[in-house]
């Protein structure tokens, strides 16, 4: 069995194919929360940490799967761990369900993660005890799940827009009998659901320090999850009414008992979120402008932020885009995800290719930079390039290898660097290496060179993430989430 799992900023969700997909529910829920709190050496994940009060809470992790590591940071509270933990509860969800045990996922992801994020994401899984079959794209999931419903057209271009709670993930994507190939994308993972919240709770804040006559408003942790969770609750509310009020009642502020009624409206809200939908929309032009001005037929607004009150009109009034959600919003991703897995089981009739997110080369002599491989290429790809070795007698080549478009080395992002030694000394320009790079199709990148006239000569990099963990960290928290999962699985509650 393969489970097709959506990690979510906010929410997870996971899925099996037994003779078609099926969600699978956590006491009636078919989602978890993607959180974890740590109080007093134990661990809560999903429904048990959102529920609990106290402890130190670890949540929005998907955004940080590629910070740098932070030293001294308790070992819970690292995105992996926390991710880990969270695919750890997913798959006890799936195992309880099926009655054996899962080794295996495809797990979806924004398109536009780069190296670190997906790396980042493996170790996940690994600290999890899963395998990654796939690492899918987000967006190419929804459409997948939208082309194959029973009943379907043939052919169909489909535009998809995931907007969740931290991402925002934008597909063109051609389908044709069940046979998906995704054509452009973008998005950013700093763009979601919790940003409109976070528009809301300033402007609270601020209208609460005026209503007090104070700017000096401080707030513990828990204060401030209480008022973000009051920010969301309101921002859910408008998206049915025309209006609504968050009240605080008898809330600490500095030193005193503060109660008071806030209202807000639709109009407050939208002039509030406007920089927000905006970079929403920006995200969505970028994938028309590349798509040559071919028409896509369906237009799908899918992700939980994707209901936030003014979003769609925005999107209408700017790109005269009407979303359709014919799914629903909060598993769609898994479910194409599932089908994914199906299709690699060799039972769901399904095929979908995903693309390369950036451009990535070498750079050359004088500054100069080449790109080998480019944004929007069907993965997996492979690319070469010829260098010849100008000075003679060289017994080194160091090749820099780069990411992003810029024609000038030094304006793109270094990646890595691979080392040719132990040349055979020649006269000037009469040596040739050929770089090759080979990407998967989970987009890793392996870069190898040889020479020409010497094959045999070969080194080879695979490019390691920055902020990869160290292997002992990794050891470390593979037991724990290991001895984690043994517990619960002992534990009549879901
Ligand atoms: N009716 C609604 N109106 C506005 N926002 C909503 C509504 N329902 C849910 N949301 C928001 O949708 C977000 C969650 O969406 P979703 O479940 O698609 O995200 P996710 O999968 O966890 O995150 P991501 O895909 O970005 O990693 C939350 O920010 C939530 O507040
Ligand atoms: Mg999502």
């Amino acid at each position: 069995m393969i489970l097709g799992i959506d990690l979510g900023t906010t929410k997870s969700v996971v899925g099996v194919w037994k003779g078609g997909v099926h969600i699978i529910d956590c006491n009636g829920k078919l989602s978890i929360p993607s959180e974890l709190t740590y109080d007093n050496g134990e661990i809560f994940v999903g429904h048990g940490s959102k529920t609990r009060a106290g402890g130190h809470k670890i949540k929005g992790f998907k955004r940080h799967l590629n910070d740098p590591l932070t030293e001294n940071a308790p070992w819970y509270s690292y995105p992996q761990c926390a991710a880990g933990y969270v695919l750890a509860k997913l798959r006890l969800m799936a195992e309880r369900y099926l009655g054996y045990e899962v080794r295996d996922a495809v797990i979806a992801i924004p398109s536009h993660f780069d190296f670190n994020q997906r790396r980042a994401t493996l170790e996940a899984a690994e600290i999890a005890g899963l395998k990654v079959k796939r690492l899918l794209n987000e967006a190419t999931a929804c459409a997948l799940a939208y082309a194959n419903r029973p009943g379907h057209y043939q052919f169909e271009n489909i535009m998809v827009a995931d907007i969740g709670g931290g991402t925002t993930d934008v597909a063109y994507v051609d389908a044709i009998d069940g046979f998906l190939s995704t054509r452009y994308i973008d998005g950013t993972t700093l763009l979601g659901g919790i940003d409109f919240d976070k528009a809301l709770f300033d402007d609270l804040i601020g209208r609460v320090k005026e209503r007090c006559g104070s700017d000096d408003i401080i707030l513990t942790i828990d204060q401030r999850e209480h008022l973000l969770n009051l920010v969301e609750l309101a921002k859910i509310e408008l998206s049915q009414c025309e209006s609504t009020s968050i009240h605080l009642s008898h809330f600490p502020i500095g030193g005193h008992l503060f109660s008071g009624e806030f209202v807000y409206d639709k109009k407050r809200f939208a002039e509030l979120c406007q920089p927000l939908f905006d970079k929403i929309i920006a995200v969505v032009k970028t994938v028309l402008k590349d798509r040559d001005d071919k028409i896509a037929t369906t237009f799908l607004a899918l992700g939980g932020a994707s209901r936030t009150s003014g979003l769609k009109q925005a999107i209408h009034d700017q790109l005269s885009l009407d979303g359709k959600q014919t799914m629903d919003i909060e598993t769609a991703v898994a479910f194409g995800a599932v089908e994914f897995a199906g299709m690699l089981l060799g039972k769901a009739d399904a095929l979908a290719t995903d693309i390369l997110q950036d451009n990535y080369g070498i750079g050359l002599e004088n500054g100069k930079y080449e790109v080998l491989l480019h944004k929007g290429s069907t993965i997996p790809f492979r690319a070469t390039k010829e260098i010849t070795i100008v000075a003679g007698n060289q017994t080194k080549l160091s090749v820099s290898i780069y990411k992003g478009g810029n024609s000038l080395a030094k304006n793109n992002t270094l990646i890595g660097t691979l080392e040719m030694i132990g040349l055979p000394p020649r006269p000037a320009k009469s040596l040739t290496a050929v770089v090759e790079f080979d990407v998967d199709v989970n987009m890793d990148i392996r870069v190898t060179a040889k020479l020409k006239d010497s094959p045999t000569h070969e080194v080879a990099i695979t490019l390691t993430s920055s902020n990869g963990l160290p292997e002992h960290l990794m050891k470390f928290m593979k037991e724990k989430v290991s001895t984690w999962y043994a517990k619960q699985r002992s534990s009549p509650d879901c």
